[in-house]
């Protein structure tokens, strides 16, 4: 007990240059008493006042810390890049790859939902820059685009020619059937989340939301069920038994016999992809220019990038929440640097680092743009189907996603789909990326895309650009691009 008094002792005589400060406390007659049980109790209560306060503040660090470790990815990637290395990859030393050291990719910062930033972008103009979500890092620009630019851009999709964005059924599905060898219990545990020993609803569209290209609801399964009289006892669930008797391609087949329309696919839309390239029209230049100015990456990087794609949403058009990039894993390849890639690599999927998304138009009714998890405090594909309410379905539940953009005649919306890697470079693809196009409502609704590609992959993505620079002079977009036609079916990802 004596010992421990010198402490507050020595703190009452340290703080020699803060004179402000009040007295802390009367110590004098606490420390001249001896042992008398007033002392001794008030002495308690001063020990256990600072053990609170102690025990608060470690907790209020670590509540802190939770909360914000989802956007320091983001935010501290290039400002501390060491003390976000260590984190990231824990034991070996980070060490920065020689060709990266001069090479780093801008990430805007968001500092909170609702910042205003003012850039400029083009001459005589300052735009405002508004942070709609942390996660994913998520800005809108109003006014980016002039009503002549939204005019000519839509004229000009139009002169192209815009082509259905899903056709109605693929093949290859059987074969996919065949090739699944798997026992009907063994796909009847995977299935089985919760391991219950029954199949609910949710259960099977977690896993297969998405069958050659129709998009299922509760609804529709408890459709086929009847149909397929698959639910004898008629409670929803499906036991072991009940599943056994399912052969593989039964829901595919029952639904071919339906007919499907175009509702139920997971997009219905049209679209086309227009060049930006030299010798496209001026207005589509200046919009790669200011995009390049608005993302502050290198021109190279948007230059060699998708070409701009025009969408147009007629009455009762959605597209449901997607992903526009995929996890990029050792054995995946992307799309834009295919010629770059290994030729044994087996998976491809597109690399798009940024979406920029531009409305075309005011929409009279619907056609929002929602990000079923955006800022939500934790991600769980699991939970997106709960209640037998789907958050992806943008024809039901939009207004159950965290946010929703309006579309606006001009503004201009950007993401990130991937984090940083924490050493300038791109990370893990961001799932709170996931967004989707509400139904219209009134009217036909208008948007472009610009996605800027970027290969989480450093080597394969600077081997890219050198085969590129090698090229003959035609060095069009057109002769870099790998026809975006071909892979606008199987780009998004299929949840
Ligand atoms: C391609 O993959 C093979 C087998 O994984 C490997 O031996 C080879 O070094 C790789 N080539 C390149 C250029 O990465
Ligand atoms: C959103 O966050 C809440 C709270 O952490 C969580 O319960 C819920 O599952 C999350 N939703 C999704 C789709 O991950
Ligand atoms: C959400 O939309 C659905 C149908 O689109 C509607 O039935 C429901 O009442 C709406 N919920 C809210 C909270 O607005």
């Amino acid at each position: 007990m004596t010992d421990n008094q010198e402490s507050p002792d020595a703190e009452d005589t340290a703080p020699s240059g803060s004179a402000t400060l009040p007295p802390l406390r009367p110590p004098c007659e606490r420390l001249q008493c001896h042992k008398s049980s007033v002392c001794s109790r008030s002495y308690f209560v001063v020990v256990m006042v600072f053990f609170h306060v102690y025990i608060i503040n470690v907790i209020a660090l670590l509540f802190y810390v939770h909360y914000n470790s989802g956007q320091e990815d983001a935010n501290r990637s290039r400002d501390a890049p060491s003390s976000n290395q260590q984190r990231l990859e824990p034991g070996p030393p980070p060490s920065k790859p020689e060709f990266l050291r001069d090479v780093s990719l801008t990430r805007i910062e968001g500092i909170r939902v609702g910042h205003v930033q003012r850039v400029s972008l083009v001459p005589g103009k300052v735009h405002e820059m508004r942070t709609l979500s942390m996660k994913p890092l998520l800005f809108e620009i109003p006014d980016f685009l002039s009503e002549d630019e939204c005019r000519v851009v839509m004229q000009l999709a139009q002169l192209k020619g815009l082509m259905e964005s899903q056709l109605m059924v693929q093949d290859g599905q059987e074969e996919l059937a065949k090739e699944l060898n798997l026992s009907p219990e063994e796909i009847f545990n995977l299935l089985d989340i919760n391991q219950d020993g029954q199949l609910q609803l949710h259960e099977i569209l977690t896993h297969s939301r998405v069958r050659d290209g129709i998009w299922l609801t509760p609804e529709n399964l408890r459709e086929i069920y009847d149909g397929l009289k698959a639910d004898k006892d008629g409670n929803g669930l499906l036991s072991l038994e009940e599943f056994r008797v399912l052969s593989n391609d039964a829901f595919q087949r029952f639904l071919m016999q339906q007919g499907v329309k175009r509702s139920q696919l997971v997009r219905n839309s049209r679209h086309t992809w227009l060049y930006q390239g030299k010798g496209a029209h001026r207005v589509l230049q200046d919009i790669k220019a200011r995009v390049t100015r608005l993302t502050r990456l290198p021109p190279t990087l948007v230059d060699l990038s998708e070409p701009l794609q025009v969408v147009r949403y007629e009455e009762g058009g959605h597209y449901h929440a997607h992903h526009d990039s995929g996890p990029v894993y050792p054995e995946t390849a992307c799309t834009h640097t295919r010629i770059a890639a290994n030729t044994s690599t087996p998976f491809e999927t597109s690399c798009r680092y940024i979406t920029v998304l531009f409305y075309l138009n005011s929409v009279e009714g619907g056609g929002e743009t929602a990000f079923p998890v955006a800022d939500n405090r934790t991600y769980d594909e699991v939970s997106l189907i709960q209640n037998n309410v789907d958050l992806l379905d943008t024809r039901r539940n939009c207004n159950k996603s965290n946010l929703r953009v309006k579309p606006t005649k001009g503004t201009a919306v950007f993401w990130y789909n991937y984090l940083s890697d924490g050493r300038g470079w791109v990370g893990e693809q961001d799932e709170y990326a996931l967004h989707g196009g509400c139904m219209v409502t009134h009217g036909t609704k208008w948007v472009a895309n610009k996605w800027i590609n970027i290969d989480p992959d450093y080597q394969r993505q600077a081997r890219y650009q050198q085969l590129v620079a090698q090229q003959p002079e035609e060095e069009d977009d057109e002769g870099v691009i790998v026809n975006p036609d071909t892979q606008s079916s199987d780009i998004h990802q299929d949840l």
